[in-house]
């Protein structure tokens, strides 16, 4: 653990490759395991997060190793995961910990799973209640980690009508109806990310979406794509250097090769709402995901109200968008932001709180926050607590970018479960962190 300071820097210029993207890589890695056959990957984060996936899909009977640039994974097919003899330890990863409870609750195994203080005070009854439906045993405490799951080879499909939009538990569900009798669907308020709908297709399986659900057959077995995955560069670490251009005047940043799968740009929506200078170049499509180039110059920003029906496409993207807000001119509003309260910290808190200690005025509601931007840098000159949130850790150094005063993070740890190289990618770009 070592603190890092931001200090106020005038330009940023420079073409950067952020890594891959992290939803994408946690199911190449998951289907690949599964799958009969060896799959190809290009382009995998190499974060914390995958690799505790990863490390759970090997203890669980998959081969997973990287060969020059390559990530192959022999998956387990026909002969079914096998008994993990050690505890699964998914880090700080939510989505392997939810994720993976959809899969081992298809399987006749036991399977103990634990995380760090972060993900040990994360809900994860809303994977247990429908997975137990369907015939999945569990034992936990208080709905939280550690505990243990005991799937089965005999799971029953359900119909789940989801309380909340969520791509982790949309994925839990449908990666056990993979292998329960009959077909189950699921039904969310509003669309999550569709990764796993879409690699279900590249690994030869298939799902039906319609109008009101996403319904799967039981049974169907998966196999490794003959050609080699291409994973995406992750539009939300994409979010950091994109939000530090636009903050610092004269800045001109080029991200090659970033994903922009309609599922996952509600924030680039909304900083072009702001004013944002961001082009979409050479947009192409690469494994049946949408690609683009993306070129940021500094920009003058104001506030804007964020339509609540946009939330789920931009879900992980608001600590970034929160600093922006600090700096634009006149108020910025977005509510219908609950799952902000339990993502990797309380991140409606954490903010509130950090972004008040910089200087900036805000209302933070219980599912809202309003922040009254004055056209300037809030002055700075705080140490923000991260609370093991990588996405807490980066926006406060991309905030200290541009403040009079530098801003300093308790910790820099955690960002390397999703962004690994940020600090040396952002001072190469011009910043100055250290
Ligand atoms: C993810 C889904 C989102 C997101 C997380 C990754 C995924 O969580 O916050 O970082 O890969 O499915 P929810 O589905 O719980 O909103």
């Amino acid at each position: 653990m070592s603190q890092l300071s931001a200090q106020r820097t005038t330009r940023l210029s420079g073409t950067i490759r952020v890594p891959g993207d992290k939803s994408i890589s946690h199911r190449a890695i998951m289907f690949g395991a599964l799958a009969e056959g060896t799959t190809r990957i290009r382009g995998l984060l190499e974060g914390e997060d995958v690799l505790s996936t990863a490390a759970a899909m090997r203890a669980m009977g998959a081969r997973i190793e990287k060969q020059d640039a390559e990530w192959m994974v022999e998956g387990v097919g026909q002969k079914g995961l096998s008994q993990p003899e050690i505890p699964l330890d998914l880090g700080n990863s939510g989505t392997s910990a939810r994720l993976l409870m959809g899969i081992c609750a298809g399987y006749p195994i036991s399977a103990r799973f634990k995380g760090d203080a972060s993900l040990s005070k994360r809900p994860m009854k809303r994977v247990i209640d429908p997975l137990t439906q369907m015939g999945a045993h569990f034992e936990s405490i208080d709905g939280r980690l550690p505990l243990t799951i005991t799937g089965s080879a005999d799971l029953r499909a359900i119909h789940y009508d989801m309380p909340i939009s969520s791509a982790q538990v949309k994925s839990a569900i449908l990666l056990a109806g993979l292998r329960a009798r009959g077909i189950t669907s699921v039904r969310e308020p509003k669309p999550s990310r569709d990764h796993t709908e879409r690699m279900l297709a590249a690994f030869g399986g298939a799902c039906t979406v319609y109008p009101d659900r996403i319904a799967v057959d039981g049974g169907q077995t998966l196999s490794a794509p003959a050609e080699t995955l291409h994973v995406p560069g992750d539009p939300s670490s994409a979010a950091f250097p994109v939000i530090a251009a636009l903050l610092t005047e004269n800045s001109d940043v080029t991200l090659t090769n970033i994903g922009l799968n309609p599922t996952r740009t509600g924030l680039y929506t909304t900083l072009i709402e702001m004013g944002a200078d961001i082009a979409f170049l050479n947009e192409r499509k690469i494994g049946g995901e949408m690609v683009a180039d993306l070129r940021v110059r500094g920009s003058k920003l104001r506030g804007v109200t964020v339509p609540p029906g946009r939330v789920p496409s931009m879900v992980d993207e608001f600590p970034a968008l929160f600093v922006a807000a600090a700096c634009a001119e006149g108020e910025f509003f977005a509510d219908g932001l609950d799952e902000l309260r339990v993502k990797e910290s309380d991140r409606l808190k954490t903010m509130a709180d950090n972004l008040k200690a910089c200087g900036v005025e805000l209302e933070e509601g219980a599912n809202s926050l309003r922040i009254y931007g004055t056209g300037k840098p809030p002055k700075g000159g705080a140490t923000a607590q991260t609370h093991l949130d990588h996405r807490i850790a980066m926006s406060f150094l991309v905030l200290g970018l541009c403040t009079p005063e530098p801003v300093t993070i308790d910790d820099d740890h955690a960002i390397a479960t999703s962004f690994p190289g940020f600090v040396a990618m952002m001072n190469d770009l011009g910043a100055k962190i250290s």
